[in-house]
């Protein structure tokens, strides 16, 4: 038996660096080691907590499908769905309302950063942990592959899995975080978390244009010499061992640096643009793919939510 893998993007907008080296990048490389059993979400519910627009959910859903595929997401290997598609996550995150007591939710980053900012929050955004616990643990998931500000959600899934079997007996396996270290928070171009709402992003599929207009707005504050902004987001593009070298000849040359950023940025992301402006012909094929992946992940549920309603004396 494999073990099982499953993350999920919400589809708030366009995908960025961030998002894939932090997540998609290993998603990828996961799914194509043939060691687990993979699905893949758009968690589509979640984001409409920030999307509360129809048309652009819409079309937010499937440009991430798009995206999935483009960086080689495949449906032959993985179950590619959205959240919306299963029953069972909503089903099952109000379950998980009922044993959870809103002192311990409170605590959840998300909502202290809201609180911090005075901001009315919707339930739907307090209650945010509840349905993520429910898409993981639906699935008996081994790992979730996830950056690392996602690390206290899965840390609430665990938390409400133990809960949850202390109360009801043995249901759930407990789940661990994937995070990669070196690209735990991969930094925007003003040096801060590469994040949408920051308006830092360099976009996953960007045209050229605008990849030489983000890595021009890098800042390039240097007190130690090096454009560290610019430098660590080189780093995802070459090794290391070749950056020391160029840096070390263009000291101070911040322009001719940012040249070769945007170079190494561009080979980067041609292919995988060039694919997805290939599939984006044949929107037809997205679909069905999502269609299809949420009949398999919905059957998977089926029997896991049956158990879960015994266990809790509803069936
Ligand atoms: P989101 O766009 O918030 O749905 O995030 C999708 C995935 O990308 C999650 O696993 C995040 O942890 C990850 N992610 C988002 N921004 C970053 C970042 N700046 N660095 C690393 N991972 C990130
Ligand atoms: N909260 C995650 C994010 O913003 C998205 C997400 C929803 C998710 N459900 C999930 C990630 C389940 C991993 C597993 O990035």
């Amino acid at each position: 038996m494999k073990k099982i893998l499953l993350s999920g993007i919400q589809p708030t907008g366009r995908a960025h660096i961030g998002n894939y080296f932090g997540a998609m990048k290993q998603f990828v490389e996961l799914q194509n080691s043939l060691k687990y059993q993979c699905y893949f979400m758009i968690a589509d519910y979640h984001g409409l907590n920030f999307v509360q627009n129809a048309e652009e959910m819409k079309d937010n859903i499937s440009n991430l499908a798009l995206d999935y595929v483009a960086i080689g997401l495949d449906s032959e290997k993985s179950v590619i769905f959205k959240q919306s598609d299963v029953p069972a996550h909503t089903e099952l995150a109000w379950i998980f309302d009922t044993i959870t007591t809103m002192p311990y939710l409170t605590r959840a980053h998300a909502f202290k950063d809201a609180e911090l900012k005075n901001k009315e929050i919707s339930v739907g955004t307090f209650n945010y942990p509840m349905l993520m616990a429910a898409d993981i643990l639906l699935y008996n998931t081994d790992i979730v592959p996830v950056g690392q500000d996602q690390k206290q959600h899965i840390e609430i899934a665990r938390d409400t899995a133990e809960k949850f079997n202390r109360i009801f007996g043995e249901t759930f396996k407990i789940p661990e975080a994937l995070i990669i270290k070196n690209v735990a928070v991969v930094p925007g171009t003003d040096g801060r978390k590469m994040s949408k709402s920051y308006g830092n992003t360099i976009p996953l599929f960007a045209e050229d244009q605008e990849i030489e207009k983000c890595v021009m707005s890098i800042v390039t504050d240097s007190g130690s010499g090096l454009p560290e902004n610019v430098y660590n987001i080189h780093k995802l593009f070459r090794p290391e061992a070749e950056l020391i070298k160029i840096y070390a000849d263009k000291a101070g040359k911040y322009k001719a640096l940012k040249d070769i950023l945007i170079e190494d940025i561009k080979t980067f992301i041609s292919p995988i643009r060039e694919r997805r402006n290939q599939l984006e012909k044949n929107k037809d094929s997205i679909s069905e793919i999502l269609k299809k992946g949420g009949e398999k992940a919905k059957s998977k549920t089926e029997t896991k939510l049956l158990e879960i309603k015994k266990k809790i004396g509803v069936y």
